[in-house]
């Protein structure tokens, strides 16, 4: 054993095989935030995303250039980007099409997600397009991003199992996961849209991804915690060699265009176990959760990680 334990922190027992450290992608800003029936003022949200870098997160995904009918909440985008430029950490933000990319050039960002699917109902659903018309609306999206020296994520949706057609075959997935890798996206986030995953599904996807030769490194996850797997998910992940989690302050979100998706892995929770895990994040757990507290009081309502409630309490 080792490590000193600190109020507030559990004890750090470091394991054999798990990465030393983690990079978070945080979510909350785009993927919780849109999810909000209210619509959060655009100062909010730039206070958010400042709060989040102070606590030691360094990629936080901003917002999306999506059509602003299909997401309300984030119709702000070109009000909110200049607002949080400056600051010196990553700033991802989704784009769909050719339009979106425009739009997110033409504010200086260079990190841009596209998103997949990995069913054909929720290729629909989210894009009103077929996974494969999904698929050729991104390769010049991809193309010009990468020619303009970006970085391009691909997210890849329903990745466990989907709504309307149940679960997904793995052969069906990692199809997708290579069209993507082909056309040139530097990594892919496996997405477990509605949280059904359970660890060995996990590693059976990871293991075909890998066993074909798709390197770790490009693979980060993304779990949501439905039926509340999100964690030991992510275990699986991390013995697997994942080294990119994806998670949401305060376990904001869900998924619009997904009637059973509930929130996103919190980024508290996951700080929790990995600072238990001696894994390092860089996060500072004690801001992080006075931040999410700090939403929850704009948002009326309490957040749903179970570390934020256990910490707001001691802090309070
Ligand atoms: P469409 O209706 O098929 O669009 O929607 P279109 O290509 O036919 O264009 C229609 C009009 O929209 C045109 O305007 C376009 O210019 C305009 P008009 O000529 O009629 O005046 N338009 C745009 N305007 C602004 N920005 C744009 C844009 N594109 C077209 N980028 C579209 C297709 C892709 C646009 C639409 O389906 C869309 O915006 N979808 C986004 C849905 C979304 O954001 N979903 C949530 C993100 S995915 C997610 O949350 C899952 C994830 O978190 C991982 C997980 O949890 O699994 C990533
Ligand atoms: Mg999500």
């Amino acid at each position: 054993m080792s490590g000193t334990p600190e109020l507030g922190l559990p004890m750090a027992v470091p394991e054999a095989g798990l990465p030393a450290r983690v990079r978070i992608h945080e979510v909350g800003a785009r993927d919780g935030l849109q999810n909000e029936k209210a619509t959060v003022p655009t100062g909010v949200k730039a206070e958010f995303v400042r709060r989040l870098a102070d606590a030691g997160l360094t990629t936080i995904e901003a917002t999306s250039f999506v059509h602003p009918k299909w997401v309300p909440q984030l119709a702000d985008a070109e009000e909110l980007f200049p607002q949080i430029a400056d600051l010196p950490v990553d700033l991802p933000v989704l784009v769909p099409n050719e339009r979106g990319l425009d739009r997110a050039l033409a504010l200086g960002a260079t990190r841009v997600a596209v998103f997949a699917s990995a069913t054909e109902s929720f290729a629909k659903a989210n894009l009103n397009r077929t996974v494969d018309e999904a698929l050729a609306m991104f390769e010049p999206v991809v193309a010009r991003a990468k020619a303009a020296g970006g970085h391009v994520r691909g997210y890849l949706s329903m990745c466990f199992g989907d709504p309307w057609e149940g679960a997904v075959p793995v052969p069906q997935v990692a199809r997708v996961c290579r069209a993507l890798l082909d056309m040139g996206c530097d990594e892919l986030s496996l997405g477990d849209t509605i949280g059904v995953a359970t660890p060995g599904h996990v590693r059976a996807l990871l293991t075909e991804l890998t066993g074909h030769g798709t390197p770790v490194e490009k693979l980060g996850v993304h779990f949501h915690d439905t039926y509340g797997q999100a964690l030991a998910n992510t275990y699986a992940a991390l013995q697997h060699g994942v080294t990119t989690v994806d998670a949401s302050a305060g376990g904001l979100g869900g998924c619009p265009y997904a009637k059973s998706a509930t929130g996103n892995l919190a980024t508290e929770d996951l700080v929790w176990m990995l600072r238990g895990l001696g894994v390092d994040t860089g996060v500072d757990l004690g801001r992080l959760v006075a931040t999410s507290a700090w939403m929850a009081d704009h948002l009326g309502r309490p957040s749903p990680s179970r570390t934020v409630r256990a910490l707001s309490h001691k802090e309070q």
